[in-house]
C-alpha cells in the first residue's frame, strides 16, 4: 500500500526562529499519524539541523532538502551535496522543482545526474514536474510530463524507483491561487502512473506516491485527495502556515 504524504516547500522564507516556532505548533497540533502516512518538512539548507533535531522523536515526520548538487564533493562554491545531506540526517530531497527549472536552468538531464547522486547517498527523492501554461492551453501536457519523467528517471531500475515519489505540479497553479480542479490533477496523476506502469511495470507504478502541488489549501485539499491517484501534496504558501498545513494533513487522513 503506497503512502499518503503531505510535504511542505518552504522555499526560500523564514528565520530560524520562525522556522522553530512553526515546528513546534506542527508537533504540538500534529494529529495520529500511522505508517501509511508521511509528513516532510522542506526548509531551507540553513534550517535542515534545526529541524532535524526537532523532529528526530517524532516518527513520520521526516526532514527534506529542496535541492542537491550533482557531485559528491568539489569546488563548487555555495553548493550543498548529498552526502553532505544523508550525513545531518536528512532523509528526502526535492529534484526539480519547477522554480530551479526555471532560475537556475535545471533541465531533464541535470536533473536526471541529480537523482543518481540522491539515491546512490540514501536519499529518497521527490521528483517535481509539470507543465507551463502555454502546454496546457496547447492540450500537449501528458506528453510534456511524460518526457521530463522519461528523460530524468527512466534510466532507473524498479528497485531504484522504491526510493522516488512524484509531485505533479503545474505551473500555472503555482502561488498563483489558481488549482487544478480535481479533475485535472487526477487525470495527470492517472497518467503519470500508466507512464510508469509502462516502463517499470505495475508493482512499481501502485506503490509510488504522486503528489499534487500548486495553489493546495486546506479548503481545497479534500477533494483534491479524493483522487484515487493523487497520494497527498506538495505545498508551498500554506505549508508556512501551522493551522493550514495541520487542515491539510488532516484533509490527508480523511481521504
Ligand atoms: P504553492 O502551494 O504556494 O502554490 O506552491 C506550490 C509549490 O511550488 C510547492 O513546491
Amino acid at each position: 500500500m503506497r503512502k499518503k504524504i503531505v510535504a511542505g516547500n518552504w522555499k526560500m522564507n523564514l528565520n530560524l526562529k520562525e522556522g522553530k516556532d512553526l515546528i513546534e505548533r506542527i508537533l504540538t497540533e500534529l494529529p495520529n499519524l500511522n505508517e501509511h502516512n508521511q509528513v516532510v518538512l522542506a526548509t531551507p539548507y540553513l534550517h535542515l539541523s534545526q529541524a532535524i533535531a526537532q523532529t528526530q522523536h517524532t516518527a513520520f515526520v521526516s526532514v527534506a532538502a529542496q535541492n542537491c548538487h550533482h557531485e559528491t564533493s568539489g569546488a563548487y562554491t555555495g553548493e550543498i551535496a548529498a552526502p553532505m545531506l544523508q550525513n545531518a540526517g536528512v532523509q528526502y530531497v526535492l529534484i526539480g522543482h519547477s522554480e530551479r527549472r526555471a532560475y537556475n536552468h535545471e533541465d531533464n538531464a541535470l536533473l536526471a545526474a541529480k537523482t543518481n547522486a540522491a539515491l546512490a547517498n540514501g536519499l529518497q527523492v521527490i521528483f517535481c514536474c509539470g507543465e507551463a501554461l502555454e502546454i496546457r492551453d496547447a492540450g500537449t501536457q501528458n506528453d510534456f510530463v511524460g518526457n521530463q519523467l522519461k528523460e530524468s528517471l527512466f534510466h532507473l531500475d524498479a528497485a531504484a524507483m522504491s526510493n522516488i515519489e512524484i509531485a505533479y505540479e503545474p505551473i500555472w497553479a503555482i502561488g498563483t491561487g489558481r488549482t487544478a480542479t480535481a479533475e485535472q490533477a487526477q487525470d495527470m496523476h492517472q497518467h503519470i502512473r500508466q507512464v510508469i506502469n509502462a516502463q517499470f511495470g505495475a508493482a512499481v507504478a501502485q506503490n509510488i506516491s504522486i503528489l499534487y502541488g500548486g495553489s493546495c489549501k486546506a479548503s481545497n485539499a479534500v477533494e483534491l485527495f479524493a483522487g484515487a491517484d493523487v497520494d497527498g501534496g506538495l505545498i508551498g504558501g500554506a505549508a508556512l502556515i501551522a493551522d493550514d498545513f495541520l487542515g491539510i494533513i488532516k484533509a490527508m487522513l480523511s481521504a
